[in-house]
């Protein structure tokens, strides 16, 4: 067992630490990364349906729990790449509602195990309703991969902690992916390709430096590990960051937790802000950066107790930290579609940490299961 475990003492923790390397696995033989003739990207699971996922009306993102978490931070990647509207669903919640699905949507099943029973019903009501059912998953031969009409498997490699770490971010590098073979043709689009592409190539390496925070992150987990809440705030590409960031925090480490849309911010959750309550802020550098620093000032303004994620080097922010007691995360810098994937991943150390500290068990959460086969 220890030997499966890699010398790590629990999957959790093994499957964190293997992301530089898996996410190379979801890129490897699919991206080319020299520019002659061009930088591109061969999905051998899509070649052929291209040019139909182009013509349809709308991409429709269907997945549960962590999965619907990746298609939420890569919406907008796809958005601004497919050029396309991007709906995303909760598998048991388009079935609950039993959505409009018409023959030219284009419906994309995310999950890491292939065998998830509502993502897996969804697909099928889908497919009666006559749209392109597309599959995302990790497990060759799966129902999910078996079921639909074409798809990409993200090779991040078998997965065995209940909590999806390393399937997480190879799921954002195949969606990110899908959304660069969607928009090969577009020239207006190439520079913006170009910079996705190079900054795939130093991915891994970059994920290889974020690790090196696990100690930082202990030490965090040390000061928040007797709390009974933890407030995750985001926005733009990084709302799905302080979702999944609440959710690994839930799941494993049993604290309360929260992901919130900053742009919500004044319509409750200000409410909850004291001087005790400890708040995660993702205020990496994008478009959003001045909004962050702003959600920032406001928490601060009523003595908020916080803790910054932001890129390293960040002027504003040290000084921030300076002057008063916040705490500062500090992660290296990519462009903004891709910031989600390191972001996400000193999180999953400190939700790893509380969850040892607090004494539970890491890999097998009371009352979860790693795949939900029935709903
Ligand atoms: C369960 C697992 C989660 C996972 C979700 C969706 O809740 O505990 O880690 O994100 O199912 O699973 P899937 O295999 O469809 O991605």
């Amino acid at each position: 067992n220890s030997i499966m475990k890699g010398g790590y003492d629990h999957y959790m923790q093994k499957e964190i630490n293997e992301q530089p390397d898996s996410v190379l696995q979801t890129m490897r033989g699919r991206v080319k990364f020299d520019r002659q003739p061009k930088k591109r990207i061969t999905l051998g699971g899509l070649v052929d349906r291209i040019s139909t996922i182009r013509s349809g009306r709308r991409v429709m993102f269907v997945a549960c729990g962590t999965s619907y978490h990746a298609c939420l931070a890569c919406r907008q990647t796809m958005e601004e790449l497919a050029e396309l509207p991007v709906s995303l669903e909760l598998a048991s919640d388009l079935l609950d509602r039993r959505a409009p699905i018409f023959r030219d949507d284009m419906c994309v099943f995310v999950s890491q195990s292939g065998e998830t029973a509502d993502t897996l019903k969804a697909l099928e009501y889908a497919k009666e309703r006559g749209a392109l059912c597309i599959g995302v998953t990790n497990t060759v031969g799966s129902a999910i991969a078996r079921s639909t009409h074409c798809g990409v498997h993200i090779n991040a490699g078998c997965e065995i902690g209940v909590a999806s770490t390393k399937a997480y971010t190879s799921q954002m590098v195949a969606l990110t992916m899908m959304a660069l073979a969607l928009s090969e043709d577009s020239i207006r689009l190439r520079p913006k390709r170009n910079s996705i592409i190079d900054a795939l190539g130093v991915l891994p390496d970059q994920i290889r430096e974020v690790l090196k925070l696990d100690a930082e992150m202990l030490s965090l987990a040390e000061q928040l590990k007797e709390e009974q809440s933890l407030l995750v705030f985001g926005r733009g590409y990084n709302y799905a960051t302080a979702l999944e960031a609440a959710l690994k925090v839930k799941e494993v480490a049993l604290m309360h937790s929260e992901g919130i849309l900053a742009g919500e911010m004044k319509h409750g959750p200000l409410a909850l802000v004291d001087e005790l309550l400890p708040i995660i802020v993702i205020a990496t550098r994008d478009r959003m950066y001045q909004k962050m620093l702003s959600v920032v000032q406001q928490l601060l303004a009523r003595g908020a107790r916080l803790i910054i994620l932001c890129n390293s080097g960040d002027s504003d922010m040290q000084e921030i930290c300076a002057s008063g007691g916040s705490r500062l995360i500090q992660v290296p810098e990519t462009v903004e579609s891709l910031q989600p994937i390191i972001n996400i991943v000193p999180l999953q150390l400190l939700s790893y940490h509380l969850t040892v500290l607090r004494g539970f068990n890491v890999d097998q959460p009371r009352n979860l299961a790693k795949s939900v086969t029935v709903s």
